[in-house]
């Protein structure tokens, strides 16, 4: 139980300061719950901080741990991005390659619990659309994977896992060269105020 909260207040305490770094506007979609948490919560965290010493093990590194700055790692117009059964992505932005033409997204479900209670999808929209977007596919419900039908706000997403499982998605660069900046995030229930971050390409 203590456990479980400490991890979800580092969780929180590293998704805003990811936040930051962005200048987002997070404090629209409902802060309460996540600042309540961290003023809660000593920030010291030892424990979980601790990362591997980066570089220490070379490429083959299991299943993506987010390298230090949280930047997704890209190789041939794809990546790989793991969420947990502690609502979290292990990558804060993605950085797309100009000279891609298509690019692939794999989503990894890395937890155990199931999709009803953990779900996890990578939706693709503008930031601007975000909480319009996540609205709307709440409102849409499980049974549409909570994104709306045909919603041409969505550039690009992956069907809804649970734990143990994983999907993909695929999409012409072209949708996120101009018109940014744009942002990848669940729509799970109550998820994207923490699972989000930028996608962009360069
Ligand atoms: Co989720």
């Amino acid at each position: 139980m203590n456990m479980k909260v400490t991890v979800l207040a580092v969780a929180c305490a590293l998704a805003l300061s990811a936040c930051n770094n962005n200048s987002t506007p997070a404090a629209s979609t409902g802060p309460d719950a996540a600042s309540s948490t961290m003023a809660a919560t000593p920030m010291e965290a030892p424990a979980a901080a601790a990362p591997t010493p980066a570089a220490s093990t070379p490429a083959a590194a299991p299943a993506a741990m987010p390298a230090a700055d949280g930047k997704a790692v890209v190789t041939d117009c794809a990546t790989e991005v793991d969420a947990n059964d502690a609502m979290q992505y292990n990558v804060s932005s993605i950085v797309v390659p100009a000279s891609c033409k298509d690019f692939k997204i794999t989503l990894k479900h890395t937890g155990t619990m199931p999709v009803t209670a953990m779900g996890h999808d990578l939706v693709i929209a503008k930031k601007a659309d975000l909480s319009a977007v996540d609205a709307d596919g709440i409102a849409a419900g499980a049974a549409a994977g909570y994104v709306k039908a045909d919603d041409a706000r969505v550039i690009a997403h992956t069907k809804l896992i649970g734990g143990g499982e994983t999907t993909s998605v695929s999409f012409p660069v072209s949708k996120i060269q101009t018109g940014g900046p744009y942002e990848f995030f669940c729509t799970f229930p109550g998820h994207s105020t923490v699972m989000h971050g930028s996608i962009s390409v360069q």
